[in-house]
């Protein structure tokens, strides 16, 4: 199969990866555990050509064609395709094109699809078959951690031991529940549409200098025993308070590290405001936020059309995007070229 076409989705956190026991093999310093998405994700084409040469690799960024992609991105492209290769033990070279069906990199875990999607169909285009195990191991080389959980559907574990699989690879995600347990939704308010200021990575780089670190770290086995307890008991209260709470822990060590990193805007702190205020009026509504100044309102399909019009109705420059816990990425008959 040289040509392989996937559509992966990204993911939110529930409980966030930030910082690295040893960031050069992408091994976190704390487990993490997120929900699949299904609207936000990135398709991916790749084809093995049987020929020395450089890989090409273009991308489609808005409603235009496919471009060469900008070096900063093409650079860890081609770094992952060489790292693949390698363990394929297969030589030759790749065409890549890829394309996301949201803004990238505003916090929105573009990398996570965006290596999800390129890990599986680089590996569809070799003809390799492997667990979804080694799916996430291989994502996870990228150096997006979270792309480990992007490959799986539902909600997913990714925890930070490096206890071996069956197989005998290490530290991979796993499912704890799959997306049709509990169909969760999630509003995304859009308040910043360009690149995030400093990288995930310079964050998980610079977290432990936070004098928060410490007690974030403290508090994070009693909060994901609690999230892993919500989602099976489908307890959208508890899940939402423990998720919030958390997303706060990272940005204060986020804006507490050295060199500080603030990642909210002024219309964060408005979209959170209002969250609360949809909590009084009696809509259950729970916010998160990555590496960015968006924020994702998690609440039940009930209160979907609730939070969306109350968000559009706020005097912000923002737009909403409706999505949901998805069941994983897939392959696709139609490619990019
Ligand atoms: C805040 O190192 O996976 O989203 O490569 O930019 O996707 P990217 O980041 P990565 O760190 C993710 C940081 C986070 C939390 C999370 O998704 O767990």
């Amino acid at each position: 199969m040289p040509k392989t076409t996937v559509r992966s989705p990204s993911n939110i956190a529930f409980i966030k990866y930030w910082g690295a026991r040893d960031l050069k093999r992408v091994i976190p310093a704390n487990p993490s555990l997120s929900m699949t998405l299904r609207n936000c994700f990135s398709r991916t084409t790749v084809e093995w050509l049987d020929e020395e040469g450089e890989h090409e690799i273009r991308w489609r960024a808005g409603g235009g064609g496919f471009e060469t992609a900008p070096p900063a991105f093409a650079e860890r492209v081609r770094r992952h395709l060489d790292r693949l290769r390698d363990w394929s033990k297969s030589g030759g070279r790749f065409r890549v094109a890829t394309e996301n069906s949201f803004p990238s990199a505003a916090g929105m875990a573009s990398s996570a699809s965006g290596f999800s999607a390129l890990t599986l169909a680089t590996l569809g285009a070799l003809g390799r078959e492997v667990s979804t195990a080694e799916q996430s191991v291989l994502a996870r080389r990228s150096g997006s951690g979270s792309a480990a959980r992007s490959v799986i559907g539902g909600y997913v574990e990714w925890p930070a031991d490096e206890s071996p699989s069956a197989e005998g690879v290490e530290c991979y995600a796993r499912q704890v529940a799959s997306a049709d347990h509990w169909d969760l939704r999630n509003v995304i308010a859009v308040v910043e549409r360009g690149a995030k200021s400093t990288s995930s990575l310079d964050g998980h780089r610079r977290a432990t200098t936070s004098p928060y670190w410490d007690t974030r770290q403290r508090r994070l086995p009693e909060c994901l025993a609690a999230v892993r307890e919500a989602i099976a008991g489908r307890d959208l209260e508890r899940l939402g308070t423990v998720v919030e709470a958390e997303a706060i822990d990272l940005h204060c060590v986020a804006m507490t590290s050295e060199p500080p990193i603030f990642y909210w805007q002024p219309a964060t702190l408005t979209v959170l405001a209002e969250v609360r205020a949809m909590r009084r009026d009696g809509v259950s509504a729970f916010s998160t936020m990555d590496a960015g100044a968006n924020v994702h309102v998690i609440c039940s399909p009930e209160s979907e059309n609730e939070v969306a019009a109350r968000l559009s109705r706020l005097d912000l420059d923002l737009s909403l995007i409706h999505d949901g816990v998805g069941a994983g990425p897939v392959v696709e008959n139609e490619h990019l070229f």
